[in-house]
């Protein structure tokens, strides 16, 4: 699910720094948006940092030359783009301006085009708070259905105590998590997400792996997570922290992996094969350290059982996804595995490639369908690139019915 976070400019503005990284850990995509004022207080990097997405920061910054349609429509975009739009930090002004329906900036704007749900957090000076005008606009606004996060009682910064603080970060994502409810359309269904590189042992301190970061895996975990979905995350050696809501099972080798997903198989309905999974293993796993000697060393390997094909054999009319990293013919060998392994789906994307594929934060893939489509997602966080698949893998389950 897609959230819009409009940081307004006041001292608590850090604050929703925290909030982004809270907000993307439950495994929402947050955009966020600030307004001049907010970026007085802490610099567009920050958010940019923790999203992975580039930040808003006004309605006719990019104006001039071919950009200027663009940029001018561009708070529409977002509007349909974002199932819920939270303000962290709410000032007196922007709840005045959201109020009265001006329009005079990217945020303000944004909200009178935005038809979804909307969250604010106000914070501000005790008497600002406590003024009728201030309070009026907040009746305004909690009549049009908007959730208000009520500020906290404390030590304010220009030195008064009362209410007025920022609700802490936690608490505004709990009540964003509650929100969403109504928006978890992977509720009931359990999904097996594999993750990560698997290591095959050479001798106790020697292993043979691959340079895949988990992130992918680890991405669709959260966004299924986030949907309502039941997780298990079965996770090769990586050093991600464990998903929001998620259980993570932790494996080493192909085998420990390809062992953790038949255990969890028969209560899925979709399993989701991100992992790069080793093809090899050592067929003579030394029991003692090997040592160096000036001859030639080889090892023999002995291919590791194919999971992915083997869960293609017993899946039932379970939703299989598989992905297929490539350097070249990515069409075209994704669909080769979805055959050869009775995928119902194969991500394929090119490996070797700028910004995309195992270390990258972002991700470029080509869907391949059961159904013959072929769907070529733009480039993308790999939040957004794991939502927009279940999305596909939803619609694909309904063609899948139907054609029975
Ligand atoms: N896979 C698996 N078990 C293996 C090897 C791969 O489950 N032992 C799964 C991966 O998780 C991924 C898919 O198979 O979903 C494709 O992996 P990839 O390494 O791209 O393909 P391979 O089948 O190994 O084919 P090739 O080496 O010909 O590219």
């Amino acid at each position: 699910m897609n959230i819009a976070l409009g940081v307004g400019g006041g001292i608590a503005a850090y604050k929703a720094a925290e909030l982004a990284r809270l907000l993307e850990e439950r495994g929402f995509v947050v955009q966020v948006l600030m307004t001049e004022a907010a970026q007085q207080f802490v610099r567009p990097l920050t958010f940019a940092a923790l999203t992975g997405r580039k930040v808003i920061t006004d309605l006719f910054a990019s104006a001039g030359g071919e950009e200027t349609l663009s940029s001018a429509v561009e708070h529409i975009r977002v509007a349909q783009d974002n199932q819920m739009l939270i303000v962290a930090p709410a000032t007196a002004d922007l709840l005045a301006r959201f109020a009265h329906g001006l329009a005079s900036d990217f945020l303000t704007t944004l909200y009178l085009a935005f038809t979804g749900t909307v969250v604010l957090a106000p914070a501000m000076n005790t008497n600002m708070w406590r003024h009728p005008a201030t309070q009026a606009n907040l009746e305004t606004l909690r009549r049009r259905g908007h959730h208000i996060v009520e500020p906290e009682e404390g030590h304010l910064a220009c030195g008064m105590t009362g209410p007025g603080r920022l609700a802490q970060p936690e608490r505004i994502a709990a009540i964003a998590s509650a929100a969403a409810v109504q928006l978890r359309d992977l509720e009931g269904e359990r999904i097996v997400v594999t993750a990560g590189p698997t290591e095959e042992p050479i001798d106790p301190v020697r292993f043979i792996s691959n340079r895949s970061s988990g992130k992918m895996g680890y991405s669709l975990a959260q966004a299924a997570a986030a949907r309502g979905a039941d997780v298990v995350l079965v996770s090769g050696p990586v050093t991600l922290p464990d998903p929001y809501g998620v259980t993570v099972l932790r494996v080493r080798t192909a085998s420990d992996m390809r062992q953790a997903v038949m255990e969890h198989l028969k209560d899925a309905s979709i399993i989701v094969k991100a992992a790069a999974v080793a093809d090899y293993h050592v067929a003579n796993v030394a029991s003692r350290k090997l040592k160096k000697t000036a001859m030639r060393l080889s090892l023999e390997l002995d291919p590791t059982v194919d999971i992915l094909a083997e869960v293609g054999q017993k899946k039932g009319d379970r939703l299989l996804i598989g992905f297929a990293a490539e350097t070249e013919n990515l069409v075209a060998e994704a669909r080769r595995k979805m055959e050869t392994k009775n995928c119902d789906m194969v991500v394929g994307n090119l490996v070797g490639t700028d910004g995309t594929g195992f270390e990258a934060d972002q991700n470029e893939v080509t869907l391949v369908v059961r159904t013959g489509d072929v769907i070529k997602l733009p480039r993308a966080t790999k939040l957004e690139v794991a939502n927009w698949i279940f999305d596909h893998a939803l619609k694909l389950r309904l063609a899948l019915h139907a054609a029975q």
